[in-house]
């Protein structure tokens, strides 16, 4: 007899799920029933130990794979884990596993386990996972969406070949303030980038059909608003206003969502005093309630323990239940909700109907990556060999790379350089391998990046000549180093010195209070400048920096973060000039660190300082408020120059109305512009920035090119979040520019009507 028939009959009897699933063997109950049906038999059939340990993954503590990217919390050994697989009490293990474990234990689970739910492997596939991509905040300064799709796309095509169903990303963390270190990892400081790039990535990851074996499920993280933490400082209060958490914090999430993500991380902050993983508000209300996710909220790494840290819950059986009320669906590496979760259903303290809201959500998600039907996805020894590193996916690593790069200045032209000179390479990062990928590299194939010097020399060839020189370390003086880094630049045409932060000064739990370039490496950068070589400084950070001296006053600097496995190729392809630059700022560089947080799309207050004015305006005594280079800023090796900017008003609410403007390469090169929208409403029942982005046009500029850019604007780029947090715009006045950034173009004014 088919036991489907069989299976049926019996749900036709309504005999219970649970005699239903203890008819059939694990392995029936999860082909022969699907959807729902499979769903609520296994629930119901499911001990306590069982679900809870469907809501507990954890860390592979074996690392077939991954550097060490987390404190070594509570990490249960193999064989446990193993026991606790075949139990059945496991949802699955992060940042590790490989193929060949991952098989082993996945073998495990759906063979031996009574219930036979398959496994789900995750891991922090950011920005790339064997071949590595500029860090996202690099990637952010491209403005090119198309590429964050193709380069999350080409991520997830290594990660499912590696044994990854589910990637931590992407973080989507809008940040002003550039002392935090994770500011790496998102888009940067405008949440309407913030969003395409949401967008862009989850759609990379995921692609349309979450069965495919070739993606993985995206987590948008950490929700939410863990980039306002105050003073820029790690794991601190975010003490922000609901109409901010709105309008600047939550758009990103809710594109992500918009775009089919079917997870998402519990951030470690609080929220005016209330933990994100424990704040129903937040995860249930707003999530579920409001916005209709239907996925799974993991917390981030024992989120949910350190809500006793907090002061939120007295001790780790209170943090467990207010977690998992609010909505936290998975414990991340504590262990909290397996230890405690059957006791506290039994005593009464937690609902089984709350216990099998979050499995049912686990099992759902597992369902949708098709994990029962193909439990072994993702982990084909074939494709190890075959997806890893392909040449199509190192190459796209280099374009990422050169569309990354912002060229912030380049007087007299000194850029390009030719690849006849003879050019002194110096800093601590030109023969540096290991620091290539930035902060957040899980997985990466380091042997196979291309250091700065290696980029330089397969450029120059047999052409020129290449004098390297460390000078100094990252943050300490080398013996000598100075002296033999200033021989160096003496015996050359021109200097190149490469100035910044290691990976390790970036990336989580790397808040700075000084964005400076540290100063070992301002000290070389003076003696390099005492020489009066041509100076190009290429910066290698993760956040934006506070430029000072020689480095500051160079007359070419190139903003590079941190570019991935092809940094050497992508930055020669520049520095010679086989390709231009193109990157904008996703972030303001300030003046001074002390100004931080420091960002275009700031309110006005009552006594803006408009120009250079100093008395009783708000600014510091010490700095202007300009920024250094501002939020859009982007050189290349031409000329750009802009038109009027014209709009033919008025907007009737709902209508559309044009805005244009000319933009001219007035070079001798062809050249890749960004052209920037940007609006700000004069007068709103909230005060709303000077301004805020609200389009960007990618151009190709044949020299002498002039093309006429226009956009159109509805009411939706006017719309802003009132005091009952409902979002539209108010008829009045506005202003707005096509632009090359935040600081630059002409405004027009329009009015909207009703
Ligand atoms: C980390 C990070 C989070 C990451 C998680 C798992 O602490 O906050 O972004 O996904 O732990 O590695």
């Amino acid at each position: 007899m088919h036991s489907g028939g069989h299976t049926r009959r019996m749900l036709l009897k309504g005999v219970s799920a649970g005699a239903l699933l203890s008819a059939l063997s694990p392995a029936a109950a999860r082909i022969r029933m699907t959807g729902s049906a499979r769903i609520e038999a296994l629930i119901a059939g499911m001990s306590l130990a069982e679900k809870a340990g469907q809501l507990s993954i954890y860390s592979d503590p074996v690392r077939a794979y991954g550097a060490v990217v987390n404190p070594g919390v509570v990490t249960q050994g193999l064989t446990e884990i193993k026991a606790r697989i075949a139990r059945g009490e496991m949802v699955g293990l992060f940042n590790g596993v490989g193929v060949a474990l991952g098989r082993a234990l996945q073998k495990v689970a759906v063979e031996q386990s009574r219930t036979g739910i398959p496994l789900i492997f995750a891991a922090d596939v950011i920005h790339g996972c064997r071949t590595i991509f500029p860090i996202p905040l690099g990637e952010a300064a491209s403005f090119d969406l198309d590429l964050a799709e193709r380069t999350a796309r080409a991520a997830a095509l290594e990660a499912s070949a590696l044994g990854v169903h589910w990637t931590f990303a992407p973080m989507v963390d809008v940040a002003r303030d550039e002392r935090w270190g994770r500011v790496a990892e998102g888009a940067g400081e405008d949440p309407w980038l913030g969003e395409m790039f949401a967008r862009a990535r989850v759609r990379g990851f995921q692609g349309t059909d979450l069965r495919d074996p070739t993606r993985v499920l995206a987590c948008p993280k950490h929700f939410a608003a863990y980039g306002a933490v105050q003073g820029g400082m790690e794991y601190n209060t975010a003490d922000i206003s609901d109409t901010t958490l709105w309008q600047v914090h939550l758009p990103p999430f809710k594109a992500a969502f918009g775009a089919g993500a079917l997870s998402t991380m519990a951030s470690f902050n609080d929220i005016a005093g209330v933990p994100s993983t424990a704040n129903h508000h937040l995860l249930t209300e707003i999530l579920r309630d409001e916005w209709g996710f239907k996925g799974v909220v993991v917390s981030d790494y024992t989120s949910e323990q350190e809500v006793v840290a907090h002061g939120y819950a007295a001790d780790e059986r209170d943090a467990v239940v207010k977690s998992l009320t609010a909505g936290c669906d998975i414990s991340m590496q504590s262990g909290l909700y397996y230890k405690h979760l059957p006791e506290l259903v039994q005593s009464g303290q937690v609902p089984i109907a709350v216990v099998d809201r979050a499995v049912r959500r686990v099992l759902e998600v597992k369902q949708a990556l098709g994990l029962f039907e193909n439990p072994y996805r993702s982990l084909d020894p074939a494709r190890q060999v075959n997806d890893i590193r392909r040449p199509e996916t190192v190459a796209l690593a280099r374009e990422a790379g050169r569309k990354s790069v912002v060229l912030l200045r380049n007087e007299g032209n000194l850029l390009p350089l030719a690849k006849t000179a003879t050019i002194a390479l110096i800093g601590p990062a030109i023969s540096d391998r290991a620091d290539l990928p930035g902060p957040w590299a899980v997985f990466p194939d380091v042997a196979s990046h291309v250091t700065i010097e290696e980029g330089f020399r397969a450029a120059m060839g047999s052409h020129g000549a290449l004098h390297v020189a460390r000078g100094c370390d990252y943050e300490a003086p080398i013996e000598g180093g100075i002296a033999s880094a200033v021989a160096a630049a003496m015996a050359c045409d021109v200097v190149v010195l490469v100035a910044g932060e290691s990976a390790g000064m970036s990336g989580e739990a790397q808040a700075r209070v000084d964005i400076g370039i540290p100063p070992a490496q301002l000290a070389l950068a003076e003696a390099i400048a005492a020489t009066g070589k041509p100076l190009v400084v290429v910066l290698r950070h993760g956040r934006a920096l506070a430029l000072t001296g020689a480095v500051r006053n160079a007359p070419a600097i190139l903003a590079s973060w941190f570019l991935g496995s092809e940094t050497g190729h992508a930055l020669a392809d520049l520095v010679f000039g086989d390709a231009a630059p193109q990157g904008r700022l996703p972030v303001s560089f300030p003046q001074s660190s002390g100004q931080e947080p420091f960002y275009y799309n700031h309110r006005s207050t009552g006594r803006p300082q408009t120009s250079d004015e100093k008395d009783y305006k708000a600014r510091y005594r010490e700095v202007t408020n300009a920024p250094l280079y501002p939020f859009g800023h982007g050189l290349t090796y031409a000329a750009v120059v802009y038109g009027e900017t014209m709009a033919k008003g008025p907007l009737v609410r709902d209508g559309r109305m044009i805005v244009w403007a000319t933009v001219a390469n007035t070079g001798n090169r062809p050249c890749h512009e960004v052209a920037q929208l940007y609006l700000h409403a004069r007068v709103a029942s909230v005060t709303q920035p000077v301004r805020v982005l609200r389009g960007i046009r990618h151009l190709d500029l044949a020299p002498g090119q002039v093309v006429t850019v226009s956009f159109d604007v509805t009411e939706a780029d006017l719309a802003y979040v009132h005091q009952d947090l409902r979002s539209f715009a108010d008829p009045g006045l506005f202003d707005v520019w096509i632009a090359p950034s935040a600081q630059g173009g002409t405004s027009a004014t329009f009015a909207m009507t009703d």
